[in-house]
């Protein structure tokens, strides 16, 4: 029997490619050329194709434009994230495709990437680096490019999931103490020793350092606005390693040129892969590019997730074990 056609959409690690291409009549892009970013020559080369199957990425246009066009061969779509914003999942329930995701996987290596943002905006790592490799230092200071500790702070985690907890788990190991925010609390063998706060008032106020682990899309757009941002204490921390249309970055860069939050560490920004220029002039500021799973071992692990996917709909017929819609 011929092998089903998968469009990938992404150059992915060499393991995932040569599973795909093993059981797929797979369509690559080994060169990561930009057609990606064009929804309409996604569903056009999906044509083209004939493909059965897409496994498209973080950021790919999924949306409901893009959908309508996919011709009716494609049945399946498979994200290479767990972040799902990006595809319009009611236009693909709409016309029967499933849709689905890599959740698990990237929690821990996700979960690092907040935790090495909240030691390099406490510790002014972003700030000293820079300082050494323009040639501008001059030798160890007593007063030199002084931090705060994580020691003892309380760490405020908004969006309590997989990532949210591995983190708490990695804050316990340096005795910081847990707040977290959610729609719903978590059982008490999730929870833990971690406090739990029912309104946002109540938790920005009680918190040194703000870890952002939100869904993206409408319901969390610039949920840390200028109202949230004056009701954490002065002096706090932000992190974000979520989706960056969660923070309002005009506010943000507002208050961290004011001092109100003395430093922050973002990974993901609204509308990637542009960087809201008001954080490039401040030196409070640590800014990665969308780093949170970038581990050979988790990209691996995405990479099999997203197959066993495809591989139950569109080889087993079976369902798949991270379907979204
Ligand atoms: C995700 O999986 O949603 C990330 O943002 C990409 O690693």
């Amino acid at each position: 029997m011929a092998k089903p056609v998968l469009l990938i959409t992404r150059k992915l690690p060499p393991a995932i490619e040569a599973r795909a291409a093993r059981d797929y009549d797979a369509r690559l892009n080994a060169a990561d050329d930009p057609w990606y970013r064009d929804g309409a020559e996604i569903a056009r080369r999906a044509a083209e194709c004939g493909a059965a199957g897409i496994l498209c990425a973080a950021g790919d246009p999924m949306g409901a434009a893009t959908i309508a066009a996919l011709p009716d061969s494609v049945k399946a779509v498979a994200t290479f994230s767990v972040g799902y914003d990006h595809v319009d999942v009611a236009a693909a329930k709409a016309r029967g495709l499933v849709v689905t995701n890599t959740p698990e996987v990237l929690s821990f290596a996700t979960a690092e990437c907040a935790f090495t943002l909240m030691l390099m905006a406490a510790r002014r790592a972003g700030e000293g680096e820079r300082m050494v490799r323009a040639g501008r230092w001059e030798g160890w200071a007593p007063t030199q490019l002084m931090g705060v500790t994580l020691e003892g702070k309380a760490l405020g985690i908004a969006g309590f999931g997989r990532i949210g907890r591995e983190l708490a788990a990695m804050a316990r190991g340096f005795r910081m103490r847990i707040h977290y925010r959610d729609l719903h609390r978590a059982p008490p063998e999730l929870e833990g020793d971690a406090t739990f706060h029912d309104t946002d008032e109540g938790f920005l106020g009680a918190i040194d350092i703000l870890s952002m682990h939100m869904p993206g899309g409408e319901a969390t757009r610039k949920w840390l606005n200028a109202d949230r941002l004056s009701r954490m204490r002065k002096g706090s921390i932000v992190i974000n390693t979520g989706r960056g249309g969660s923070v309002d970055d005009a506010a943000l860069a507002e208050a961290l040129r004011s001092g109100h939050i003395r430093a922050a560490g973002l990974d993901v920004y609204d509308g990637e892969p542009k960087v809201f220029p008001g954080y490039l002039g401040l030196e409070n500021v640590a800014l990665l590019p969308h780093l949170g799973s970038a581990t050979e071992e988790t990209r691996d692990a995405m990479g099999h997730r997203a197959l066993e996917n495809l591989d139950a709909v569109l080889r087993h017929g079976t369902a798949p074990p991270h379907r979204v819609a």
